[in-house]
């Protein structure tokens, strides 16, 4: 079964709710408008139930199938923030606020989202109950994270969790995917570095935390190089170092920060752990002092293997077996959905964008003929995970 024929019909009308979005982008928590417009939306399809207000500002629509004999309930999960970033798309509907603009295709996700919404309202063609989820700030707010927080997965029910997002560079009218680690950790470190400032012409009566700091950078390429088995991922990138103001003063103090990444939850704890022994390590062979903060923020990615075999077969439905990737390569990037993976067995997938501006780009815009492969997919997704019944 390719593409379903009524979203060629819903086309235009999800067409223009992504512009609408695109128009109005808003960012991290602050997505009141777009949250206001998802919730109007979902009652207007006459869905059984909004609420509003999860994790500050997420929603959560209910729908119920015709019969609920199984009791069972899957999530459908969409992202509604935008980037400060300006954009330079030039297109009709552009941002209309100065500074924000939708870079990463959370409008067109929401969108397609909202149109399966209205189909599975108005064909109820499964058992069970469908939770349709719309998150703010998943970009480096953890939105999904505070929806779980205020008890998203307990309070419906949810026993599995999908969530899809558009690829450019993936042809359209394909799919990606990989069992297990599919999208990488994102951690933040920062490391002060205390020394004893003096003139620079007597060295000898300071500790140079320049120095220390640079040997600092030195060693944690040692983590990676030395620490992990080079079969497996990480990045240690040391991003930031601020020491000094002028050329004949040895400063106090040296601040470093950077990022950690990596691909399997054992190298993080690993990686964390041997930075934590060689920093501080590092500074006092120099006599110096060096602390380190080191920040979790999105865990790994991780595709549940059974859910991801059930979304691919699903995906190959829908636009045929030969367009959809099974083994995609993992990705370094991070995505905040993996908070909703750690706490329910589901799948990611990236759908593809064709070709055009990369995500996060000022010149990236979502490309609306994904539209009826994102609602095809989750229809058919919720029709093939909870089968209709047979009427009693
Ligand atoms: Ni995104």
């Amino acid at each position: 079964m390719p593409i379903i024929n009524r979203f060629s019909d819903l086309l235009p009308e999800i067409t223009a709710w992504r512009h609408d979005f695109h128009r109005h982008p808003e960012t991290l928590y602050d997505v009141h408008r777009t949250a206001a417009r998802v919730a109007e939306l979902l009652g207007s399809f006459g869905v059984d139930e909004v609420v509003t207000g999860i994790g500050q500002t997420g929603v959560v629509g209910i729908i119920h199938g015709r019969t609920k004999g199984s009791g069972r309930v899957i999530g459908l999960r969409a992202d509604m923030d935008a980037l400060p970033i300006t954009e330079t798309t030039g297109k009709p509907y552009a941002s209309t606020v100065p500074g924000k603009m939708h870079a990463c295709g959370h409008d067109g996700h929401s969108a397609m989202l909202l149109g399966a919404a209205r189909y599975l309202s108005e064909t109820r063609a499964f058992d069970g109950t469908v939770a349709v989820i719309f998150q703010p700030a998943e970009e480096g707010g953890a939105g999904g994270k505070a929806m779980l927080d205020d008890g998203l997965m307990e309070r419906f029910g949810i026993e599995r969790i999908f969530g899809l997002h558009n690829l450019p560079d993936l042809p359209l009218g394909t799919f990606a995917v990989r069992p297990g680690a599919f999208m990488a950790s994102a951690d933040l470190i920062e490391i002060v570095v205390d020394g004893v400032g003096g003139h620079a012409a007597w060295p000898h009566t300071t500790v140079d935390p320049i120095l220390v700091g640079s040997t600092i950078v030195n060693a944690v390429q040692s983590v990676v190089s030395r620490s992990v088995d080079p079969l497996k991922a990480a990045v240690v990138s040391i991003t930031q170092f601020h020491a000094g103001d002028t050329d004949n003063v040895i400063p106090q103090q040296a601040r470093l920060a950077g990022t950690v990444r990596t691909l399997d939850p054992q190298v993080r704890d690993h990686v964390e752990a041997r930075l934590k022994e060689l920093v501080p390590a590092t500074a006092a062979a120099y006599g110096a002092t060096a602390t380190l903060r080191y920040e979790r923020n999105y865990p790994v990615v991780i595709n549940d293997t059974d859910e991801t075999a059930f979304a691919a077969e699903v995906a190959a439905a829908i636009a045929g077996p030969e367009r959809v990737g099974t083994e995609a390569a993992p990705m370094m990037g991070a995505e905040d959905f993996s908070f909703m993976l750690e706490a329910r067995p589901g799948a990611f997938l990236f759908v593809g964008n064709g070709p055009g501006a990369a995500l996060h780009n000022p010149g990236y815009d979502f490309n609306d003929e994904v539209i009826p492969y994102g609602c095809s997919y989750w229809v058919k997704l919720v029709e093939t995970a909870l089968p209709a019944q047979a009427a009693a």
